[in-house]
Protein backbone atom coordinates (compact mmCIF):
# COMPACT_ATOMS: atom_id res chain seq x y z
CA UNK A 1 0.00 0.00 0.00
CA UNK A 2 1.26 3.44 -0.83
CA UNK A 3 2.31 6.08 1.98
CA UNK A 4 -0.37 8.82 0.46
CA UNK A 5 -3.03 7.35 -2.05
CA UNK A 6 -5.25 10.17 -2.87
CA UNK A 7 -8.83 8.81 -5.21
CA UNK A 8 -11.05 10.22 -7.02
CA UNK A 9 -11.23 13.80 -5.59
CA UNK A 10 -13.62 15.76 -7.14
CA UNK A 11 -14.37 19.41 -5.82
CA UNK A 12 -16.54 22.07 -7.33
CA UNK A 13 -17.11 25.58 -6.22
CA UNK A 14 -20.63 26.93 -7.53
CA UNK A 15 -20.70 25.56 -10.37
CA UNK A 16 -17.33 25.30 -11.36
CA UNK A 17 -15.75 21.80 -11.38
CA UNK A 18 -12.42 22.75 -10.30
CA UNK A 19 -10.93 19.25 -9.34
CA UNK A 20 -12.82 16.76 -11.78
CA UNK A 21 -11.70 13.23 -10.65
CA UNK A 22 -7.74 13.11 -9.27
CA UNK A 23 -6.12 10.23 -8.17
CA UNK A 24 -2.56 9.83 -7.38
CA UNK A 25 -0.43 7.93 -4.91
CA UNK A 26 3.08 8.25 -3.48
CA UNK A 27 5.67 6.65 -1.16
CA UNK A 28 7.66 7.56 1.91
CA UNK A 29 10.84 9.78 0.90
CA UNK A 30 9.37 10.43 -2.52
CA UNK A 31 8.99 14.15 -3.73
CA UNK A 32 6.11 14.73 -6.29
CA UNK A 33 6.04 18.29 -8.36
CA UNK A 34 2.52 19.34 -9.67
CA UNK A 35 2.88 20.98 -12.29
CA UNK A 36 -0.03 23.02 -14.62
CA UNK A 37 -1.42 26.64 -15.91
CA UNK A 38 -3.28 28.68 -13.64
CA UNK A 39 -6.46 28.28 -12.67
CA UNK A 40 -6.02 24.11 -13.11
CA UNK A 41 -6.86 23.61 -9.44
CA UNK A 42 -3.20 23.05 -8.00
CA UNK A 43 -3.97 25.18 -5.12
CA UNK A 44 -7.07 23.41 -4.25
CA UNK A 45 -5.43 19.74 -4.47
CA UNK A 46 -3.07 21.23 -1.72
CA UNK A 47 -5.70 22.92 0.30
CA UNK A 48 -8.23 19.23 0.24
CA UNK A 49 -5.48 17.55 1.29
CA UNK A 50 -4.72 19.68 3.97
CA UNK A 51 -8.66 19.83 5.30
CA UNK A 52 -8.53 23.99 3.89
CA UNK A 53 -11.60 22.75 1.78
CA UNK A 54 -13.31 19.73 1.70
CA UNK A 55 -13.84 17.68 -1.35
CA UNK A 56 -17.36 16.73 -2.74
CA UNK A 57 -16.34 13.09 -3.18
CA UNK A 58 -13.28 10.81 -3.33
CA UNK A 59 -11.03 9.85 -0.65
CA UNK A 60 -7.73 10.33 0.92
CA UNK A 61 -5.71 7.77 2.90
CA UNK A 62 -2.06 8.28 4.42
CA UNK A 63 -0.50 5.38 6.19
CA UNK A 64 -2.90 3.12 7.23
CA UNK A 65 -5.40 5.99 8.19
CA UNK A 66 -8.18 6.82 6.11
CA UNK A 67 -8.35 10.32 6.18
CA UNK A 68 -11.05 11.71 4.35
CA UNK A 69 -14.10 9.29 2.93
CA UNK A 70 -16.57 11.23 0.87
CA UNK A 71 -19.05 7.67 0.90
CA UNK A 72 -18.35 7.62 5.00
CA UNK A 73 -17.54 10.86 6.31
CA UNK A 74 -19.74 12.26 9.15
CA UNK A 75 -19.38 15.79 10.43
CA UNK A 76 -15.61 15.88 11.42
CA UNK A 77 -15.55 18.45 14.94
CA UNK A 78 -12.62 21.06 14.64
CA UNK A 79 -10.80 18.81 17.00
CA UNK A 80 -10.82 16.03 14.89
CA UNK A 81 -9.89 18.39 12.09
CA UNK A 82 -6.98 19.84 13.44
CA UNK A 83 -5.57 16.28 14.10
CA UNK A 84 -5.63 15.51 10.68
CA UNK A 85 -4.44 17.92 9.58
CA UNK A 86 -1.17 17.36 11.61
CA UNK A 87 0.24 14.70 8.96
CA UNK A 88 0.55 17.54 6.29
CA UNK A 89 2.48 20.70 6.33
CA UNK A 90 2.06 23.88 4.10
CA UNK A 91 4.26 26.40 3.32
CA UNK A 92 2.55 29.33 1.24
CA UNK A 93 3.93 31.39 -1.94
CA UNK A 94 3.24 34.43 0.98
CA UNK A 95 5.33 33.21 3.83
CA UNK A 96 2.41 34.01 6.11
CA UNK A 97 4.28 34.29 9.12
CA UNK A 98 3.12 35.84 12.01
CA UNK A 99 3.98 39.59 12.65
CA UNK A 100 4.40 40.31 15.94
CA UNK A 101 6.45 36.87 16.57
CA UNK A 102 10.07 36.77 16.28
CA UNK A 103 11.36 33.97 13.77
CA UNK A 104 11.99 30.83 16.49
CA UNK A 105 8.84 31.96 18.18
CA UNK A 106 6.48 31.82 14.75
CA UNK A 107 8.32 28.68 14.64
CA UNK A 108 7.06 27.27 18.51
CA UNK A 109 3.97 28.75 18.36
CA UNK A 110 1.43 25.67 17.12
CA UNK A 111 3.55 23.36 18.80
CA UNK A 112 3.28 25.37 22.54
CA UNK A 113 -0.38 25.56 21.70
CA UNK A 114 -0.47 21.29 20.62
CA UNK A 115 1.99 20.41 24.09
CA UNK A 116 -1.33 21.94 25.87
CA UNK A 117 -3.56 19.55 24.71
CA UNK A 118 -1.41 16.42 24.02
CA UNK A 119 0.77 15.71 27.16
CA UNK A 120 3.22 13.63 25.06
CA UNK A 121 4.67 15.98 23.45
CA UNK A 122 7.50 17.52 25.33
CA UNK A 123 6.95 20.81 26.07
CA UNK A 124 10.77 21.94 26.78
CA UNK A 125 12.36 20.58 23.92
CA UNK A 126 10.31 22.45 21.99
CA UNK A 127 12.68 25.67 21.52
CA UNK A 128 15.80 23.56 21.11
CA UNK A 129 14.13 21.62 17.94
CA UNK A 130 13.23 25.36 16.75
CA UNK A 131 16.43 26.20 17.29
CA UNK A 132 17.98 23.27 15.21
CA UNK A 133 15.60 24.03 12.61
CA UNK A 134 16.78 27.42 11.99
CA UNK A 135 20.24 26.75 12.16
CA UNK A 136 19.76 23.77 9.05
CA UNK A 137 17.53 26.49 7.71
CA UNK A 138 20.88 28.84 7.53
CA UNK A 139 19.67 31.08 9.98
CA UNK A 140 21.47 30.66 12.81
CA UNK A 141 22.16 34.53 13.21
CA UNK A 142 18.33 35.55 12.59
CA UNK A 143 16.58 33.31 15.58
CA UNK A 144 15.22 36.67 17.70
CA UNK A 145 14.79 39.19 14.22
CA UNK A 146 10.88 39.92 13.27
CA UNK A 147 9.85 38.88 10.04
CA UNK A 148 10.08 42.38 8.64
CA UNK A 149 13.68 42.55 9.78
CA UNK A 150 14.03 39.52 7.24
CA UNK A 151 14.39 39.39 3.59
CA UNK A 152 11.70 37.26 1.85
CA UNK A 153 14.04 34.46 1.04
CA UNK A 154 14.63 34.19 4.53
CA UNK A 155 11.05 34.65 5.88
CA UNK A 156 10.58 31.78 3.59
CA UNK A 157 13.25 29.44 5.35
CA UNK A 158 11.12 30.52 8.70
CA UNK A 159 8.26 29.04 7.28
CA UNK A 160 9.57 26.03 6.30
CA UNK A 161 10.94 25.10 9.32
CA UNK A 162 7.82 26.13 11.27
CA UNK A 163 5.95 23.61 8.77
CA UNK A 164 8.50 21.09 9.75
CA UNK A 165 8.11 21.91 13.72
CA UNK A 166 4.95 19.86 13.48
CA UNK A 167 6.30 16.60 11.88
CA UNK A 168 4.14 16.41 9.38
CA UNK A 169 3.95 13.37 7.59
CA UNK A 170 4.34 15.34 3.86
CA UNK A 171 5.28 18.75 3.54
CA UNK A 172 3.73 20.30 0.61
CA UNK A 173 4.44 23.81 -0.71
CA UNK A 174 2.40 25.90 -2.99
CA UNK A 175 4.99 27.82 -4.89
CA UNK A 176 7.27 28.61 -2.35
CA UNK A 177 9.07 30.75 -4.69
CA UNK A 178 6.73 32.77 -6.50
CA UNK A 179 6.96 35.95 -5.08
CA UNK A 180 11.10 35.69 -4.39
CA UNK A 181 13.53 37.55 -6.79
CA UNK A 182 15.70 35.05 -8.63
CA UNK A 183 18.62 35.38 -6.08
CA UNK A 184 16.32 34.95 -2.92
CA UNK A 185 14.68 31.73 -5.11
CA UNK A 186 17.85 29.79 -5.28
CA UNK A 187 18.21 30.04 -1.22
CA UNK A 188 14.75 28.59 -0.91
CA UNK A 189 15.04 26.22 -3.32
CA UNK A 190 18.41 25.08 -1.67
CA UNK A 191 17.21 24.03 1.56
CA UNK A 192 14.24 22.06 -0.23
CA UNK A 193 16.70 20.58 -2.24
CA UNK A 194 18.57 19.34 0.69
CA UNK A 195 15.34 18.37 2.48
CA UNK A 196 14.87 15.67 -0.50
CA UNK A 197 18.36 14.40 0.06
CA UNK A 198 17.22 13.43 3.51
CA UNK A 199 14.37 12.20 2.26
CA UNK A 200 11.79 14.02 3.22
CA UNK A 201 8.09 13.44 1.68
CA UNK A 202 6.90 16.55 -0.19
CA UNK A 203 4.45 17.49 -2.62
CA UNK A 204 5.47 20.81 -4.18
CA UNK A 205 3.71 23.01 -6.58
CA UNK A 206 5.72 24.75 -9.09
CA UNK A 207 6.64 26.89 -12.01
CA UNK A 208 10.35 26.42 -11.36
CA UNK A 209 10.88 23.36 -14.38
CA UNK A 210 14.66 22.28 -14.29
CA UNK A 211 14.03 22.23 -9.93
CA UNK A 212 10.79 20.17 -10.31
CA UNK A 213 12.72 17.74 -12.75
CA UNK A 214 15.91 17.32 -10.71
CA UNK A 215 14.29 17.55 -7.55
CA UNK A 216 10.85 15.07 -7.68
CA UNK A 217 10.74 11.70 -8.20
CA UNK A 218 7.47 12.04 -9.32
CA UNK A 219 6.03 14.50 -11.67
CA UNK A 220 1.45 15.29 -11.60
CA UNK A 221 0.96 17.71 -14.84
CA UNK A 222 -2.62 18.97 -14.20
CA UNK A 223 -4.66 21.21 -16.46
CA UNK A 224 -8.51 22.04 -16.35
CA UNK A 225 -9.06 20.52 -12.97
CA UNK A 226 -7.85 16.80 -14.09
CA UNK A 227 -4.11 15.28 -14.18
CA UNK A 228 -3.28 15.28 -17.92
CA UNK A 229 -0.25 13.07 -17.61
CA UNK A 230 2.06 11.71 -14.63
CA UNK A 231 5.21 9.92 -14.30
CA UNK A 232 8.69 10.22 -13.44
CA UNK A 233 9.68 13.40 -13.59
CA UNK A 234 12.86 13.60 -15.44
CA UNK A 235 10.30 11.38 -18.49
CA UNK A 236 7.20 14.40 -18.12
CA UNK A 237 9.25 17.25 -18.23
CA UNK A 238 11.85 16.35 -20.91
CA UNK A 239 9.49 13.92 -23.49
CA UNK A 240 5.87 14.67 -22.41
CA UNK A 241 3.64 11.89 -24.55
CA UNK A 242 0.59 14.34 -24.69
CA UNK A 243 -0.07 17.34 -26.45
CA UNK A 244 -1.58 19.23 -23.93
CA UNK A 245 1.65 18.66 -21.52
CA UNK A 246 3.88 19.49 -24.53
CA UNK A 247 2.16 23.10 -25.10
CA UNK A 248 2.49 23.78 -21.40
CA UNK A 249 6.13 23.02 -21.49
CA UNK A 250 7.04 24.37 -24.64
CA UNK A 251 6.28 28.04 -22.42
CA UNK A 252 9.68 26.85 -20.36
CA UNK A 253 11.87 26.32 -23.14
N1 LIG B 1 -12.82 29.60 -2.85
C1 LIG B 1 -13.09 29.60 -4.16
N2 LIG B 1 -14.32 29.93 -4.61
C2 LIG B 1 -14.60 29.90 -5.91
N3 LIG B 1 -13.74 29.55 -6.88
C3 LIG B 1 -12.50 29.21 -6.50
C4 LIG B 1 -12.11 29.21 -5.12
N4 LIG B 1 -10.82 28.81 -5.05
C5 LIG B 1 -10.42 28.57 -6.32
N5 LIG B 1 -11.43 28.81 -7.19
C6 LIG B 1 -11.36 28.62 -8.63
O1 LIG B 1 -10.87 27.31 -8.86
C7 LIG B 1 -10.03 27.26 -9.99
C8 LIG B 1 -8.70 26.63 -9.60
O2 LIG B 1 -8.04 27.48 -8.71
P1 LIG B 1 -6.65 27.11 -8.04
O3 LIG B 1 -6.31 28.25 -7.18
O4 LIG B 1 -6.74 25.77 -7.41
O5 LIG B 1 -5.71 27.04 -9.31
P2 LIG B 1 -4.12 26.98 -9.40
O6 LIG B 1 -3.80 25.86 -10.31
O7 LIG B 1 -3.55 26.94 -8.03
O8 LIG B 1 -3.75 28.35 -10.14
P3 LIG B 1 -2.46 29.33 -9.95
O9 LIG B 1 -1.33 28.70 -10.75
O10 LIG B 1 -2.90 30.62 -10.54
O11 LIG B 1 -2.16 29.42 -8.49
C9 LIG B 1 -9.91 28.69 -10.49
O12 LIG B 1 -10.81 28.83 -11.55
C10 LIG B 1 -10.35 29.51 -9.31
O13 LIG B 1 -10.91 30.71 -9.72
MG1 LIG C 1 -2.32 28.22 -6.97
Amino acid sequence: MSFLEVKNIKKNFGNTEVLKDISFDMDKGQVVSVIGSSGSGKTTLLRCLNFLETPDSGSIRIKDELLFDSSVNTALSEKEIRKKRLHFGLVFQSFNLFPQYTAIDNICLAPSLLSKEDPSIDASAIRDRAYELLIQMGLSNRVDNYPHELSGGQQQRVAIARALALNPDILCFDEPTSALNPELTGEVLKVIRELADKKTTMIIVTHEMSFARDVSDIAIFMDKGVIVEQGPSKEIIDSPRLERTKQFLAYYR
